[in-house]
């Protein structure tokens, strides 16, 4: 009952469906097919991995029907997913109609149009699976809200003490639950024991780098049975229901048991939180990297003098986002160039318009909107220079203005995430860790060199040098 009026305050009247601004452009039919049965979503998923690749594949059929809104196959198709079928959004004046809870549902679309067992959540359809209009979304989200409210103050000290790849599994668990894996029955094995139980959920959508048509039939093909993780996943449950005790007895304040908070925790820390931040801190330091030392020394001179401005020499959060406003854009322009989550899904309710810079388009009830979000917000039509990162560019009035184009957390960077809608639980929470990451490698260093490969979920970064700070 409440979700139209979230709809209602929440959108831009300028995009989207049912906006006054769109209603001058002409109506044009969905370009694209879907081909053949199995055949069509086969090819398709091929072109996506191999032939083409992704940025390619979507760049092409833009051009192919002249429309940034077709119709197409995404991956994986068949035989994981029973339906493959999707009206892609590739510009920033269609993507957002995503974000509209009243115009369209989530409902097990996290993870794009298969989503993997429960078996690997423990019987569980986790917070992101949820449509805000089952009744234990809010709750859960509410519980997570708590959880990150409670532990603020520790995030700080927390980050400063852990610091590195290992360190991010190491970092949350200290951050979220005031206790430490090494030690545990867990000890150095968290990392090794997400990243299997990752793979199992997301393969059908990741490249590892085998030959080609070995890896579309091994892993994009079928599901990987959820048995070959169950005893990994264990003791990953067996570590929080120890480490995240306190926070679970809060659990039936919210209405929620306690075996759905630990199933839900545990997606949050291992699955949104370690995951997420394994992507974006590699494409941080990448985007930073590459911009040269010229920009090295101003982020250096920008975060020293802050720290020194509080006082006391500490970081504190205050000088963090009061004090440093280019580190500050910095880490929108990576969120913007390179979102880490970069799919986004949703099944119309109704029959509905949605519109693009050119044209209206007629979406039936029932259909997946599929969004791309680079393709969004790297739209030439909103962003000068859409392609290269611009380190400045959020710094000051008219940036500030821009950023209601940032969209990595599912929802515009200018409004916040509720209990009624989709957007990112950890948001707050992603954008402070990351200008913590900015500041701890700037007090310590004055510039570094990097090498840039591949990895399945998103870069692989090599620092290749690295100044130490001299002053
Ligand atoms: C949802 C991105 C970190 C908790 C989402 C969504 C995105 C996203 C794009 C929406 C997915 C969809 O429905 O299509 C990211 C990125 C992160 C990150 C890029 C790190 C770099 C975190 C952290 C937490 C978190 C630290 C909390 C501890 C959640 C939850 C949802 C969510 C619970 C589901 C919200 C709901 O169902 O209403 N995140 N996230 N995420 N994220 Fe994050």
């Amino acid at each position: 009952p409440n979700r139209s009026r979230s709809g209602a305050h929440r959108r831009p009247a300028s995009i989207g469906a049912s906006s006054s601004a769109s209603v001058d452009l002409p109506l044009r039919k969905i370009p694209g097919d879907y081909g053949l049965p199995f055949l069509g979503p086969l090819c398709d998923r091929l072109a996506y991995f191999y032939f083409e690749g992704r940025d390619q594949f979507f760049r092409s059929r833009i051009r192919r029907y002249g429309s940034t809104v077709f119709r197409v196959n995404v991956p994986p198709g068949p035989f994981v997913a029973p339906d493959p079928r999707v009206v892609a959004l590739l510009d920033a004046a269609s993507f957002p109609v995503l974000f509209d809870t009243s115009l369209i549902e989530k409902r097990d679309l996290f993870t794009g149009t298969f989503m993997p067992s429960t078996e690997l959540t423990g019987g569980f359809r986790v917070l992101p699976y949820l449509d805000p209009a089952e009744p234990n979304h809010a709750q859960l989200k509410r519980l997570l809200f708590f959880l990150l409210g409670s532990r603020r103050h520790a995030v700080v000290a927390e980050f400063r003490r852990s610091f590195g790849d290992r360190a991010a599994f190491d970092f949350l668990v200290r951050c979220f639950f005031g206790t430490d894996p090494a030690g545990s029955r867990l000890d150095l094995d968290g990392p090794g024991l997400i990243n299997k139980w990752v793979l199992f959920q997301l393969g059908p959508l990741l490249k590892l780098g085998l030959p080609p048509y070995l890896e579309d039939f091994l892993l994009h093909s079928f599901r990987l049975p959820p048995a070959l993780v169950r005893a990994d996943y264990d003791r990953l449950t067996d570590f929080f229901r120890e480490s995240a005790g306190p926070f679970l007895d809060e659990a039936k304040r919210f209405g929620v048991s306690r075996e759905e908070a630990l199933h839900n925790v545990l997606f949050a820390t291992c699955f949104n939180a370690f995951s997420g931040m394994k992507v974006l801190f590699p494409s941080l330091i990448k985007w930073i990297g590459r911009a040269g030392a010229r920009l090295h020394g101003r982020i250096a001179e920008e975060v020293r003098s802050a720290v020194r401005g509080t006082g006391t020499g500490e970081v504190t959060v205050r000088a963090v986002e009061a004090a440093m406003p280019l580190t500050r854009s910095v880490v929108y322009e990576a969120l913007r160039v390179e979102p880490p989550m970069p799919l986004q899904y949703g099944r119309a309710k109704r029959d509905m318009m949605v519109a693009s810079h050119d044209g209206r388009f007629e979406v039936r009830a029932g259909e997946v909107l599929f969004g791309y979000q680079p393709f969004a917000t790297r739209d030439p039509r909103v962003f000068e220079r859409a392609e290269e990162f611009v380190a400045d560019r959020f710094v000051g009035a008219e940036g500030e203005a821009l950023l209601r184009h940032v969209l990595w957390s599912n929802g515009p960077e200018t409004e916040g995430p509720t209990a009624e809608n989709k957007q990112c639980a950890g948001k707050d929470f992603v954008v402070t860790v990351a200008r913590l990451l900015v500041v701890e490698l700037f007090l310590r260093y004055d510039s570094f060199e990097i090498e840039v490969g591949a990895s399945p979920l998103g870069s692989l970064v090599k620092l290749t040098s690295l100044k130490r700070a001299t002053f």
